[in-house]
Parts: C-alpha cells; sequence; structure tokens
C-alpha cells in the first residue's frame, strides 16, 4: 500500500506521531509516498496514495472547546474522491469530539474515512502502535 502523510503540529508530538506511523507502515511493507505539511500538501503524493493519513493536535481549553487545529487548512485539502482517509489527533488531556469534526471536514473533501485515533502526548508510543493495527485491520476489511 501507498501512503501520503500530511501533518499539522506547533511543538512537534504530531509530527513524531507521524514519524512513528510511517516507519511502522513501513516495517509492514507499505511505501510513504508523501510527507508533508497539511499547508503545503503535495498533490502528487495525495493522488499517488492509496490512503492518506492526516494528522493534527487538539486546541482547545483543555476540558472544553476542544477542535483540531488547522481545521481550515484540513477543509482546504484537494478533493480526495473516494480516496481512503484515515485521522489522528494528538492531545494532552481530552481531545473532546476533534476527530468527529476531523472525519466531517475530510468527508466533505470526498474522502472515505475509515478510520481515526486521538494519540495521548505523553503515550505515543503506544497510541501510534494502536493506530497502525486499526489501519491495517480497515484496510484489509
Ligand atoms: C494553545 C494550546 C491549547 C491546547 N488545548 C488542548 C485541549 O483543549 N485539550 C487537550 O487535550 N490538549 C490541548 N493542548 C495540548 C496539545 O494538543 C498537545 O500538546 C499536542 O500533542 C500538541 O501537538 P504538537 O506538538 O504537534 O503541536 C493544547 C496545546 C496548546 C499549545
Amino acid at each position: 500500500m501507498k501512503a501520503a502523510i500530511l501533518v499539522e503540529s506547533l511543538t512537534g508530538n504530531t509530527w513524531k506521531a507521524a514519524d512513528k506511523i510511517g516507519a511502522s507502515l513501513q516495517q509492514e511493507g507499505w511505501s510513504i509516498v508523501g510527507f508533508d505539511p497539511v499547508r503545503k500538501p503535495n498533490h502528487g503524493a495525495i493522488q499517488e496514495a492509496d490512503i492518506v493519513l492526516v494528522g493534527t493536535w487538539v486546541h482547545g481549553l483543555f476540558v472544553v472547546g476542544q477542535a483540531p487545529w488547522g481545521i481550515g487548512g484540513i477543509a482546504k485539502l484537494p478533493a480526495m474522491r473516494d480516496k481512503k482517509v484515515a485521522a489522528f489527533a494528538t492531545f494532552a488531556l481530552n481531545p473532546g469530539k476533534t476527530l468527529d469534526v476531523m472525519t466531517r471536514t475530510l468527508q466533505t473533501r470526498g474522502a472515505e474515512v475509515v478510520g481515526g485515533l486521538a494519540l495521548h502526548r505523553a503515550k505515543l508510543d503506544e497510541h501510534t502502535e494502536t493506530f497502525v493495527d486499526r489501519l491495517l485491520g480497515a484496510v484489509s476489511a
């Protein structure tokens, strides 16, 4: 499988998560055809990919108002009609409905959202592994 990864990150946690996800997928024999900021999407890589992974971080007041940071950039991603997409978001305390918002926004780009997971910033190893396991399950289903 070919994956393109798109990331929005302020302090690096989401890049780190994306790195770990990419490395695990490569170990499973996948190719990572793009690894770019959400704000500078690589259109060729998105087109070439079988699946696009979109990651950002949770912004809010920690217990209320949580939302995916950079949702405007996600809403402006190129059309991904019928392309498989999975979302992830790193957080510190409580992700709220961040994944739901990401899913709905990605669906407006025409994507088939096959899954999403919130990843605690202090448990990136464990949570990225869970993300990859679920992703492998979702694409083989
Ligand atoms: C201004 C700001 C607001 C945040 N709000 C929340 C929040 O509402 N809920 C939460 O769980 N984490 C919140 N966080 C924590 C970040 O989501 C977390 O540190 C994340 O991993 C940052 O990703 P990054 O390192 O890729 O920028 C906030 C962080 C910042 C800087």
